[in-house]
């Protein structure tokens, strides 16, 4: 049996680089709820302006960033459009009726993508009585829809008919420096789009903790607010900030690896098992794979027995595999080695 596990399972299993704890141990702290700790204060300024907007605040995950916004964008017993496989809906723990007293209006889209047209069919008519619409999301990448990348035209689209409603458009942006990486636009091209968005620098960028809310200065304002309310105001959090600081500096451009690791696992298994994955939806970090007859949940279990290879199962008949800074090729191809011989079987 081979020694080292190959860990497809999700981009957050990765482990801080001995240049990013080097970062950590060396970073200036105090106490970020009084305003003082410069780390934290440097990659905030760094992060508003890389995303060309006023303002950016570090929340202690992508849950919290995510209901932070939520919070701030749409007011408690309003209804927020999103496409019904979403991270938001699916994912985190019902807190956006919890905590933002929020109801979704869930919209199947094909490839996870809304359109200007789904959209403008989600929204009520702004009369009694009638629930409130106040609020569009999008999740860029789609994380459940394989890695897919919303376009710049999509997004103008739904920036249409949100402003012609007169409601924000929020992004998750987990996974936006992947859809940025692939598809070659800027990062403040996709903020421009939206009122606020937040990005993840524990996902495929290998920081240990930390997502960004990123918006205008008093939306920012509001969701230091709304951060402190939900317990994510932290200390001497600059140790943490200093690793996001280094991924931001270290660990975009390589994101292209993981996407043409993913992409030549897709194709490695397609060679064989031309049912099992569409290479060419393969456009980020992530291949979802169809296991057909097999359950995929045995799948999992062999893999991890046998190979050593984790991999996630994210429904009965459907794997989900996972490229990142952990993962190199040799490791894509011993897994793809593996699914290709106990699909095949
Ligand atoms: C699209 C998306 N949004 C939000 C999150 C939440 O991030 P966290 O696990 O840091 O709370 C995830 C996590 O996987 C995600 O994939």
């Amino acid at each position: 049996m081979p020694h080292t596990p190959v860990d497809l399972r999700s981009d957050t299993v990765t482990r801080p680089t001995t240049g990013m704890r080097r970062a950590m141990a060396e970073a200036e702290v105090g106490d970020d709820v009084y305003g003082e700790d410069p780390t934290v204060i440097a990659l905030e300024r760094e992060v508003a302006e890389r995303f060309g907007r006023e303002a950016a605040l570090f929340a202690p995950t992508g849950v919290m960033a995510n209901q932070i916004a939520l919070r701030v964008l749409a007011a408690p017993g309003t209804e927020v459009v999103v496409e019904a496989a979403a991270h938001l809906v699916a994912y985190e723990a019902g807190a956006h009726a919890q905590l933002g007293g929020l109801q979704f209006r869930t919209v199947d889209a094909p490839g996870g993508i809304l359109t200007a047209d789904l959209v403008r069919a989600a929204l009520r008519p702004a009369a009694f009585p009638y629930t409130t619409s106040s609020l569009v999301c999008i999740e860029q990448t789609s994380n459940r829809w394989g890695g897919t990348v919303y376009d710049l035209g999509t997004l103008d689209g739904i920036r249409g008919v949100a402003d012609e409603a007169g409601i924000a458009v929020y992004a998750d942006g987990a996974r936006i420096f992947n859809a940025s990486v692939a598809t070659g636009v800027d990062v403040a091209d996709y903020a421009r789009r939206v009122e606020a968005l937040m990005f993840s620098a524990s996902k495929g960028l290998g920081a240990p903790v930390g997502s960004i809310v990123v918006g205008d200065r008093d939306l920012v304002e509001q969701a230091r607010h709304w951060r402190r309310v939900y317990g994510g105001a932290m200390r001497q959090v600059g140790v943490l900030a200093a690793a996001v600081r280094y991924a931001l500096s270290h660990h975009v451009d390589r994101l292209a690896d993981d996407h043409a690791n993913a992409r030549h696992l897709a194709e490695t298994v397609a060679t064989e098992l031309p049912g099992a994955v569409d290479p060419t939806g393969v456009v980020t970090n992530m291949v979802y794979l169809d296991t057909g007859a097999v359950p995929a949940a045995d799948v999992v279990r062999d893999l991890a027995a046998e190979d050593r290879v984790l991999v996630g199962s994210m429904g009965p008949n459907l794997l989900r595999v996972v490229t990142h800074l952990d993962v190199d090729r040799e490791g894509c191809d011993r897994a793809a080695e593996a699914l290709v011989r106990r699909l095949g079987a």
